[in-house]
This record gives structure tokens, sequence and C-alpha cells, in this order.
């Protein structure tokens, strides 16, 4: 059963603009929200191309786009490898590519994979078992302090950052930390009562879930390759979760869409850098309090979008 509501699914539509017979990539399939909609617009003939990292994932959208047929490409992938797969399936020309960047509410509710803090599952949260290896217990238990400390509050802004991580060291010391509800436990007792609608885990399993899957870094790779796939006119929309993903995309947008990057002090141009991309959001576009009060979830989406030159 699909759980997943996909977030600004008009806006996107609106941005990606999908017509009749064109061809789109979704990074982040998921469970086919935003995908099915996009196949809606394109029919009778467009493709689209579905990738995503966790095969749970895939499996549901296959059920889920399974009218679709041989127009629903789906690839249990990375999106680093976009380059890759996109020319073995030889699909060409792409006239947009969505990134939904995260979790789904399916992997939360019900992967087993420990990526929430309300049900009791061993604290593995890698989106493929296969191609990562370490796990999000492996770095509570092994990891030094001062890195544990480190990715609570650069991936998931936690300001008891120091609290939790002295927390977590002080248990390991007699025990194994395996457990969702024992990590829920020592958080529980590291920070002060809060009088917040947050739970206090939330941004410890969001930080480890990151760490785990080197997701910063996943973007800066992907949206580079992305960009070099994309048709001239073609489109890339990006809906990010964190402050620190919409940066990223952000500052990469901002480079690709100028002439040049040199220090300001270089009287001449030494880069030769172009520009690849027109901004077509200047600001990110934010979910209205409607669909806030629908799906909560949303809040903190961020959508940025832009055009190949
Ligand atoms: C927010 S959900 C996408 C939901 C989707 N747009 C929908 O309408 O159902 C994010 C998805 O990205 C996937 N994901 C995360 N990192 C990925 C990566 N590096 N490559 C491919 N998929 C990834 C997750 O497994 C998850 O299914």
């Amino acid at each position: 059963m699909i759980m997943h509501k996909p977030v600004l699914v008009d806006e996107v539509m609106k941005f990606l603009d999908p017509k009749k017979n064109e061809n789109f990539v979704d990074c982040t399939v998921g469970g086919g929200g935003h995908a099915k909609k996009i196949l809606e617009m394109t029919k009778p003939d467009g493709k689209l191309l579905g990738l995503d990292w966790d095969p749970q994932a895939i499996e549901r959208a296959k059920t889920r786009l399974s009218s679709f047929k041989k127009r629903a490409i789906l690839v249990n992938s990375s999106y680093t490898a976009i380059k890759e797969i996109a020319e073995r399936e030889k699909f060409q020309p792409i006239a947009g590519v969505l990134l939904d960047l995260g979790l789904s509410s399916d992997q939360l509710q019900a992967s087993g994979r420990g990526f929430s803090f309300q049900t009791n599952e061993i604290l593995d949260m890698r989106f493929s078992p296969d191609d990562t290896q370490t796990q999000a217990k492996d770095i509570l238990n092994d990891w030094p302090e001062e890195k544990i400390r480190e990715i609570l509050w650069k991936n998931g802004d936690e300001k008891f950052a120091r609290r939790i991580a002295a927390g977590i060291i002080e248990y390991r010391k007699t025990k194994k930390i395996e457990t969702t509800l024992q990590l829920v436990d020592i958080i529980i007792h590291a920070v002060p009562r809060q009088k917040t609608r947050i739970h206090p885990a939330t941004q410890t399993f969001q930080a480890l879930r990151i760490a785990v899957n080197n997701e910063f870094n996943n973007i800066r790779i992907g949206l580079r390759d992305i960009l070099d796939i994309l048709e001239p006119g073609g489109k890339i929309s990006v809906i990010t979760f964190h402050s620190l993903e919409d940066r990223i995309v952000k500052h990469l947008f901002k480079r690709e869409s100028v002439d040049c990057v040199c220090e300001p002090e270089m009287p001449v141009c030494q880069c030769g850098h172009k520009a690849q991309i027109k901004l077509i959001t200047k600001k990110p576009i934010l979910p209205g309090a409607e669909e806030i009060s629908e799906n909560f979830r949303s809040r903190s989406a961020k959508l940025r979008v832009a055009e190949k030159i």
C-alpha cells in the first residue's frame, strides 16, 4: 500500500510543463506520485525513466505505474549513475528531470530499516543495503565523539549535538546501541524537555540517515551529471527538505548560471567558465498553508527550478 503523499505536485508540473510525447527522468521515483502525473501529461508516447536507490521503493513504483506499461522504465540505482543509465537505456532527448530528495513516508513507516523513531527497529538506515556498507548503528557504536557531534550538528542542525553525542558515548561504554528505541531513550535523557510539536529525536535521525547515505555528496554529483544530459530548453526541478541541501542546490545553480566564476579581483576572466543554465526560480517555491495543513511533512519543502541553455 502506498502511503507517501507527494509534495508541491502542482508547482512541479507548472515548471516542468510536461507535454504530449516528451521524455522525463524522475531521479527519486519513490512511491511514483510525481511520476504518475508526468506520465499522464505526456501520453500517448512520452516515457519516464524512474530511478530509486531503495529496492523496495522500486517495487512499489512498479506496482503503481504498471498501467503505463513500457512508458515507465524503472531502475534500482542511485541517481549518481544517471548518466550511464540514460545512455544504456538510450533515453533521449530529455525534456525535464525531477529530484525529490530525502525519505518517503513509506520508508519511514514500513521499511524495517530504522528510519523512524516511532517503531522499534534495527538502526540500519541504508537506502541500498547492497551498495552501502556502514549502517547507522556502526556510526553510533564505532565513531569518535567529535565525529558524531559534527554530523548531528552539520547534517541535523541539532542544537543539543554536544549533549546527545556525550549521551551516546556514555551509553555505549556498557551496551551496544542496536535499535531505534535505544537511541530515542538516549536522546530523551540527554536533552532538556522542550515545548514543541517536533519530537526531540527528529534531527538526530535525519543527521544519521544523511551520513549513512552520503546524501549531500550525492546531490553534488547528481546535479552536475543531470545538467550534462538535459536537452537545451530542458528543465531541472529539485525539492529539498533540509537547509544545507537547499544551499547546495542554490550555489550550484548560481554558479552554473553565470559565464565567469573568477575571483572578483581578477581583471580579465581566466576561468573560461560558461553558463549552462538559466534560473527559473530566483527564490525557492514553498508549499502553501493548505498543503502544510494536509501534509505536515511538506512544511520544510523548497523547490528550485532551472532551464538548460
Ligand atoms: C521523497 S521520496 C520521493 C517521492 C516521490 N517523488 C513520490 O512522488 O512518491 C525520496 C526518494 O528518494 C530515494 N533516494 C534517496 N537517495 C537516492 C539516490 N541517491 N538515488 C536514487 N534515489 C534516492 C529514496 O529512496 C526515496 O524513495
